[in-house]
């Protein structure tokens, strides 16, 4: 996709679609941009006569002579006094919908005048609303290219832009670009997106920027390191394990340093407690925190934030052998500690105890941010809307749930008290890796807990929000790319400065 801005409506170029924006005024729709002058004819009738009223996301098409646009789109962007950043990315998300019926992708964009709102962040709402949606996932389909690509948008012009407001959407388009590695590496397949492959991926990234430094463990390094953990759910995959650290250096001088971990399971059956035939299917996308702290630090790196940022990634699959780790049995962490393995379809916990404990044991880390689609539990407690958010720090919680509410991938707090810790307690063991029923995303955040010693430490559990069943507002069906967005913004806004 490219951004431009062309500077008056004389000067727009000949292409698909004009998008001309509207509030849903009292009577009939108002014009939300500039004066049209003569283009207002095309207008006039669908407003007279109400066919199109501007609510939110309205979008009516218009057929025009005489101008560089053979359509217009009249968008709807509801009442003038709600406008919010959100409903703008809404609102042009149902451009992208038109645009995918019609096979548009050259388009010109009328700016709207939000009252409350500077340019900038009008333009951050339209760019983020067309780019969220305006992606396919089309690898897996024959004849993908054909069919599929091409209904993109590839060209969106800002009518009237300022150079400040073309930056902001060129920055969202940075930024989305993260958040379409993490989409790619969520919806592939799970024999192609192995531990090796995201291995590679990180590898990659190095390569691309100068800023950034992997380094992949095999199954012998990891076997060095005592990771007991990843090592027992390894056992029953025919795949090694990989253990990844890639290391961006924005801040060289600085010891400020935020770790962000990943859960990498590429495929979840649930171990020898296999999980039921309904539960299995979507599980390639046990990975999505991997591919999350991945698209995170493409976009750190693109936009060259003046900070320390590195991604930790175990990962393996969780499949079924006869070499498999059994239920009942003992395993030691990285740090000694014991765990009895209640259930070893709570895997995820697993590898992420033995990566964060090497991480605060190596890595010097100022805080540490995990993303796991850790429990079933979790959609159960918040739906598919909120991301789980458990901490050990308040302060930490409190910037997190306002970095949701800028970028709408809101957060929810859930308590990590004491007594939930008696949960956990086993017979023979240190610890148990599971809990019981009863607060199922809460005792895996405990269990969790116990590896971090007193380093603060986020844990969201993305495993409601990481996949939509059904395309829904800007996010297209199945990886959503969750949170890439949103720790962009808690990095910009209270890491850096
Ligand atoms: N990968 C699953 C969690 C999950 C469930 C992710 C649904 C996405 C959608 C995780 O490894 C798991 O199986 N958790 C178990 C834990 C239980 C055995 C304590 C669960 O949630 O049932
Ligand atoms: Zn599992
Ligand atoms: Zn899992």
């Amino acid at each position: 996709m490219i951004f431009d801005a062309v500077t008056s409506l004389t000067q727009r170029k000949k292409n698909d679609l004009l998008v001309v924006p509207f509030w849903q005024g009292k009577k009939e729709a108002e014009l939300a941009s500039k004066e049209l002058g003569k283009l207002g004819s095309f207008a006039e009738e669908p407003v007279k006569l109400h066919d199109f009223k501007g609510k939110e996301g309205e979008v009516h098409v218009v057929y025009m002579t005489g101008q560089p646009e053979k359509r217009m789109a009249l968008l709807g962007l509801g009442e003038e006094k709600k406008c919010t950043v959100e409903i703008l990315r809404r609102s042009y998300a149902s451009v992208v919908k038109l645009c995918q019926k019609y096979h548009l992708k050259d388009i010109n964009v009328l700016l709207p005048k939000v009252p409350g709102l500077e340019e900038t962040q009008v333009v951050r709402g339209i760019s983020e609303g067309i780019l969220m949606l305006n992606y396919t996932f089309d690898k897996l389909r024959s004849h993908s290219l054909k069919e599929h690509t091409s209904h993109l948008i590839t060209h969106v012009h800002f009518v009237d832009a300022s150079k400040e407001a073309l930056k902001a959407a060129k920055k969202a388009l940075t930024i989305c670009k993260g958040v379409y590695l993490t989409r790619d590496l969520v919806n592939g397949n799970a024999d192609d997106v192995t531990p090796q492959h995201l291995g590679e991926v990180a590898k990659a990234l190095a390569k691309e920027f100068a800023s950034i430094k992997t380094t992949v463990f095999d199954k012998k390094r990891i076997e060095q390191e005592k990771m007991g953990l990843l090592l027992a759910v390894n056992r029953g995959s025919f795949r090694d394990p990989a253990f990844i650290i890639a290391e961006y250096t924005g801040k060289p001088g600085s010891k400020d340093h935020t770790v962000l971990v990943g859960k990498g399971v590429t495929y979840d059956t649930g171990g020898l407690n296999i999980k039921p035939t309904g539960s299995m299917e979507s599980m390639k996308y046990d990975m999505a925190g991997a591919a999350t702290v991945l698209g995170i630090l493409h976009a750190a790196a693109s936009l060259g934030l003046k900070l320390n940022l590195t991604a930790v990634i175990p990962s393996t699959e969780n499949s079924i052998s006869a070499t498999s780790y059994k239920p009942g049995d003992v395993y030691a962490a990285v740090n000694g500690k014991t765990v009895e393995i209640g259930n070893t379809d709570a895997e995820g916990r697993l590898i992420l105890a033995d990566a964060l404990a090497y991480t605060v044991k190596n890595l010097k880390p100022t805080r540490i941010i995990d993303f796991a689609t850790l429990t079933g539990a979790i959609e159960v407690a918040l739906g598919n809307e909120a991301i789980g958010l458990m901490s050990n720090n308040k302060e930490l919680q409190e910037k997190l749930i306002q970095a949701g509410d800028d970028t709408f991938e809101r957060v929810h707090p859930l308590p990590l008290f004491p007594e939930y810790r008696d949960q956990l307690k086993s017979e023979i063991a240190d610890i148990k890796n599971i809990g019981g029923r009863p607060g199922g995303a809460i005792t895996a955040a405990k269990f969790l807990e116990e590896f971090v010693d007193h380093v603060p430490w986020a844990h969201f559990d993305i495993a409601g929000t990481a996949w939509c069943d059904k395309p829904k507002r800007y996010y297209p069906q199945h990886a959503s790319g969750i949170c890439v967005r949103m720790i962009l913004s808690f990095l910009e806004e209270h890491v850096r400065k």
